[in-house]
């Protein structure tokens, strides 16, 4: 692999500026930030009188955790432009993101908001080796969801030739990778595993592909998932993450030269974690629910956004602002089965150590009398399609989880091809449990 750290000079300053530069910047701006929240936005207003609280009150950046929690039920109970504290009219994009149930959450942002927004996406970029001149090939999906829009401005500012595929048609992304030959994708990393299948049916080598970074996020994956895909395609595998609330993809992104976590844009965006059940902020290097807090938006400023992420945040290495570690799973996509906590990430891991699997799986969870079932759906690898493999590939995972993760589950192996594939973001989790 290419070495692609960008130089120092080429960094925003505020990158590598001191941590008393970036934290009086952040008070100023959280300053700011605050009261216009409470200015222009009734919610707002509302629930810092109602917890006795006023911007004013802030004196120091730890000050912050006397202001209340914005959920996103927050989002859904002021639908549609609720929580937008310009005019409309100067409200210049909407997107949304689909919430599985109910109506979707609606996020708005103004001239300057996308001006930022593809700022910190360029940032991300070059952080992870994309160079101004190079050709990126966007197969985020373009629409209300943030990624293929986000990535497309990012692009475009970082002076990049964006060629806006969004997501499907994976023989078409094939062609064209080969045909333009882009340097940089962006893509989920689940879809990116279905290029990577397409690009062997189509009797290419991935080593020998154009891609030298691939910025992959919107979901989580792990690091086993990383050595898979950058051995695969001979390409860096980085980091990056956002969420439609807070602005959209390049709210933190890892660098290529270190690839240990991803920092966080602090200069846009306050981070804290805090323990779900108290709502206490935790120290940095505690595990915790991540929440942040918007320094600059305009359309739609959020105050202690609940991400329901789960991570911890560690000083910078590479960048002087923090990194928080990849991130392991949301809240929501825990499962617990017969008491032991698991998450989707947690299997990836394990499916990645059995040879003659793919790394294509979805977690089926249903009822079997009064106990809870888990089932991994997974496929046999080119290769290694013969009955007793699969047994044995099958045995193989089903002890793996059991001795590392201590649950028992059951393993189904497909032939190739018999998992859906995600065009986006992957479901993992089917659960078919009866309601109780
Ligand atoms: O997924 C924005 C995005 C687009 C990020 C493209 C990166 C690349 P939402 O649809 O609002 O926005 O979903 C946000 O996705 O709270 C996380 O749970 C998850 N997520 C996003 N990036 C990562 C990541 C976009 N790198 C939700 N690792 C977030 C793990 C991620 N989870």
């Amino acid at each position: 692999m290419k070495d692609l750290t960008p130089k120092r000079s080429d960094l925003d300053p505020i990158e590598i500026a001191s941590r008393d530069e970036i934290a009086a910047l952040q008070l100023e701006r959280m300053k700011w930030s605050l009261a216009h929240a409470y200015e222009n936005v009734p919610f707002y207003r509302q629930s810092f009188d109602n917890a006795g609280v006023h911007p004013d009150d802030l004196k120091s950046l730890a000050d912050l955790a006397k202001f209340p929690f914005t959920v996103k039920t927050d989002l859904r109970d002021n639908y549609p432009f609720g929580l937008f504290a310009v005019p409309r009219e100067q409200i210049i994009r909407i997107h949304a993101s689909s919430g599985t149930t109910g109506k979707p959450t609606v996020v708005g942002y103004t001239q300057n908001d996308i001006d930022t927004w593809a700022s910190m996406v360029a940032r991300s970029m070059r952080a992870s080796g994309t160079r101004p001149g190079d050709i990126v090939h966007v197969a985020y999906g373009y629409g209300l969801f943030t990624g293929g829009l986000g990535a497309h401005y990012g692009g475009e500012k970082l002076g990049c030739t964006v060629v806006p595929v969004s997501g499907g048609m994976t023989a078409r992304q094939v062609t064209l990778i080969e045909d333009f030959r882009p340097t940089t994708i962006m893509v989920t990393p689940s879809y990116m595993l279905a290029i990577l299948d397409e690009y062997k049916a189509q009797g290419y080598d991935p080593a020998k592909s154009p891609i030298e970074v691939g910025i992959f996020g919107a979901e989580p994956w792990t690091n086993a998932m990383r050595a898979e895909v950058e051995a695969a395609f001979d390409m860096h595998a980085v980091d990056i993450y956002g969420l439609s609330e807070v602005m959209g993809p390049g709210v933190a992104n890892e660098c290529v030269e270190t690839k240990d976590g991803l920092h966080v844009w602090e200069d846009h965006f306050y981070p804290e974690v805090i323990d779900p059940e108290t709502g206490e902020p935790v120290e940095d290097g505690e595990m915790g629910e991540l929440v942040f807090t918007t320094l600059t938006k305009e359309a739609l400023p959020i105050i202690r956004y609940r991400t329901r992420d789960l991570t911890r945040l560690l000083p910078g290495t590479a960048r002087s602002m923090r990194r928080m570690e990849k991130i392991t799973g949301r809240s929501d996509d825990m499962i617990i089965l017969r008491g032991v906590n698991v998450f989707p990430t947690q299997i990836e891991e394990q499916l990645m150590k059995v040879e003659g699997l793919s790394p294509h799986f979805q977690i089926a969870l249903s009822r079997d009398g009064r106990m809870d079932k888990m089932t991994i759906l997974t496929e046999a690898a080119p290769g290694a399609a013969g009955e007793e493999a699969r047994t044995a590939n099958a045995k193989r995972l089903g002890h793996l989880i059991k001795s590392v993760i201590g649950v028992s589950a059951a393993v189904e192996v497909t032939d190739p091809g018999g998992v859906a594939r995600s065009q986006g973001k992957a479901v993992r989790v089917v659960d078919t449990r009866p309601k109780d």
